[in-house]
């Protein structure tokens, strides 16, 4: 029996720009998932999970539509081998609220799968492997989540090319619509518009915006820099037409609690919204006031999978 860990994460910039071979930073936070694995008899995948209801029955090869059961798969092509796994989840991570959920999962079912079958923690392989589960809730990730899940720290990730970005930990205030989206769905209306000049001009913008921030954030940037890039970075989602009513009463109420910058993170649609303060807890007050569903602290930077015994 093996159990693995992975971060979720949160996109600080850059999202969807990245699907069009943009720049984009996101940086692995200190809510995990973890997987346990183990051999079965049977040649079947069996995933159990205290997140997602009742056990789930899949063959070691062919369709599915779970992440964990996608990237047990492919690890098992991985390791060449046709054994029967059971799959134990417990994420910590809200689902479908763009906190990276699937790609945790994906990653630590991954490592822990190809730890139990050939002994080793190969990271580019379960990067690999978690990107293949990844595509089940994304349809055509730009890779970034399974890569931060995998790699962990803060990284700025461009066309599958990851640079680690040695940086100090910001305090970061989540606010939680509490309203599941489909990342899929959204990738897809974005991509129907993705004709418009103007879009295309956007995704352009959040590319450049994205360059400024990673200067910021490796010379220890002043946070109210790298707040304004946050607001223009929301400003070009929005134009994106993936925020949503509630998104924009977070960032307005993380707003004039004195943030220095608030913004959507991951898909939208709902999910949550990030906001760079130092005064956490009146940003929280203010969120929840606003009728954020959670909003809490989280600590960037954190270490990426890793096997846990
Ligand atoms: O999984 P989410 O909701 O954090 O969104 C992923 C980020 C996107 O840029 C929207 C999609 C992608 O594959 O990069």
């Amino acid at each position: 029996m093996i159990t693995a860990s992975a971060p979720g994460k949160l996109i600080l910039f850059g999202e969807h720009a990245v699907v069009y071979g943009e720049g984009a930073i996101a940086t692995a936070v200190d809510k995990r998932a973890r997987v346990t694995v183990c051999e079965l008899d049977e040649k079947k995948i069996v995933v159990s999970s205290k997140n997602f209801g009742a056990p789930i029955d899949a063959p070691l090869k062919g369709e599915t539509d779970h992440p964990a059961v996608r990237a047990a798969q492919a690890a098992l092509e991985y390791a060449g081998q046709k054994v029967g796994i059971g799959i134990e989840i417990d994420s910590k991570l809200p689902i479908a609220a763009g906190m990276g959920s699937s790609a945790a999962i994906s990653s630590a079912t991954a490592a822990a799968v190809i730890n139990l079958l050939t002994g080793t923690v190969p990271s580019l392989e379960i990067s690999n492997v978690a990107y293949e589960g990844e595509k089940i809730a994304h349809g055509k990730p730009s890779g970034i989540d399974s890569s931060v899940a995998t790699f962990g720290g803060t990284i700025f990730f461009q066309r599958g090319k990851i640079t680690n970005l040695e940086t100090g930990n910001l305090t970061l205030v989540v606010g939680d619509t509490g309203i599941q989206k489909s990342t899929k769905e959204l990738v897809e209306k974005v991509r129907s518009t993705i004709e418009d000049p103007r879009v295309a001009h956007s995704m352009f913008s959040i590319g450049s915006l994205v360059k400024r921030a990673k200067t910021q954030m490796l010379e220890v940037g002043s946070p109210s820099k790298l707040g304004i890039l946050m607001d223009q970075n929301h400003d070009f989602l929005r134009k994106l037409g993936v925020s949503s009513v509630k998104l924009e009463e977070l960032v307005k109420a993380a707003k004039k609690a004195g943030a220095y910058g608030a913004k959507l993170t991951g898909a939208g649609g709902g999910g949550c919204i990030i906001a760079l303060t130092d005064e956490p807890q009146e940003v929280i007050d203010a969120l929840k006031a606003a009728g954020a569903k959670r909003a809490f602290t989280t600590k960037t930077n954190q270490e990426g999978v890793r096997i846990e015994g």
